[in-house]
């Protein structure tokens, strides 16, 4: 277990505050869950497998965070509900988004946690490659879908992206859904840095639209043995999962662990005033060149407009009516 993890040490409570977390059932977004429940919040967990996410509330319910003593988590707990979203499926993302525009009266944190990472290709029913839009189209969709609402709740509102460091190994490719050149890995890589340049670009396009009380986030969780290395066995080789662990062992963490630096960029006082920026160990990082220039930002907004045919209008408000008719 990695001991030199950081904390979030925020004793803000989040009563009266409504959260999503895609991939809430498993993982980092179930431990996300787990402390935003007992901070008091009202937690949606935005989950494919509604069997999975109902184990997942059971579990949440009756097991409190590892430190259940400190101040934040004292006082009633939260509640806890389920919205079926797989994202994989533009279909299901706006389904989603509609129910959760009519049935839920605010929206304040929005977590972009779920995720697939090296799985062999494949295409969805919308014609993209998997990682591309379970990592990040879907999520596009889905936060531009929940915009509008999410700015009715305003003051305070986050937007956090989950990205990972290994982003700095890729690029954004011409062809986003590698049709000729293909791999596990250069497909995750890419879907995680899209992630990154979606928030740089989303905070601007606030910023210049003089919307000031939505932040968005980037971060890197640290390195957890999750069930995101299910594909591994096939698309690297068998065993693996067992050598990263050995191998890996100091540097591990635990889900818990894993989620600190997400619940920093969700809750935290001093990161409040921050938007656009990536974060690891629940500090802002400096991002490597390949994530920093703002014209491939802007260049990826547009291209992923276009595969879901989307007018990219500079104007945020038109831009947003355009995708609400979608
Ligand atoms: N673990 C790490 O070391 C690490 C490192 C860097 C970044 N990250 C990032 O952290 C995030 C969480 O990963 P994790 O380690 O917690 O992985 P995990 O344990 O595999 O959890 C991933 C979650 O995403 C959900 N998901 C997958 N495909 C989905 C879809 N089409 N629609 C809706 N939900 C879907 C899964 O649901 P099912 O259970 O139904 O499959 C699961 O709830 C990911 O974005 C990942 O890229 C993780």
């Amino acid at each position: 277990m990695w001991l030199f993890h950081s904390q979030c040490t925020s004793k803000a409570r989040l009563v009266g505050k409504t959260v999503i977390i895609t991939g809430a059932n498993t993982g980092i977004g179930k431990e996300t869950a787990r402390d935003f429940y007992r901070r008091g919040a009202r937690v949606i967990l935005a989950c494919r497998d509604l069997q999975k996410a109902n184990d997942a509330l059971e579990d949440l319910k009756n097991n409190p965070p590892s430190r259940a003593d400190r101040k934040q988590f004292q006082g009633a707990p939260g509640e806890l509900v389920i919205y079926r979203l797989d994202l994989s499926s533009l279909k299901s993302v706006k389904e989603c988004a509609r129910n959760l525009i009519t049935k839920e009266s605010a929206i304040h944190l929005l977590i972009n946690n779920a995720g697939v990472m090296m799985c062999p290709q494949e295409t969805t029913e919308d014609g993209f490659e998997l990682q591309l839009q379970t990592n990040y189209i879907g999520h596009f969709l889905l936060t531009l879908l929940l915009l509008p609402k999410i700015q009715s709740s305003e003051p305070i509102c986050r937007i956090v992206n989950v990205s990972s460091a290994i982003y700095k190994h890729g690029i954004i490719h011409d062809d986003l859904n590698l049709k000729e050149s293909y791999t596990p890995l250069k497909a995750y890589i890419q879907s995680k840095l899209a992630n990154i340049l979606f928030t740089k670009e989303l905070a601007r396009r606030l910023k210049e639209a003089n919307i000031n009380g939505i932040n968005v986030y980037s971060l890197h969780p640290g390195v957890i043995p999750t069930e995101l290395g299910r594909h591994f066995n096939r698309t690297i080789f068998p065993g693996v999962n067992t050598v990263i662990r050995t191998v890996l062992r100091p540097f591990l963490k635990n889900p818990e662990q894993g989620a600190q630096t997400t619940i920093y960029c969700s809750v935290d006082e001093k990161a409040a005033d921050e938007t656009g920026l990536y974060y690891k160990e629940c500090n802002v990082a400096t991002l490597h060149w390949r994530a920093q220039d703002n014209q491939i930002a802007k260049n990826l907004w547009d291209q992923t407009c276009r595969l879901l045919h989307l007018k990219p209008d500079e104007d945020l408000a038109t831009f947003l009516k355009t995708v609400s008719n979608c």
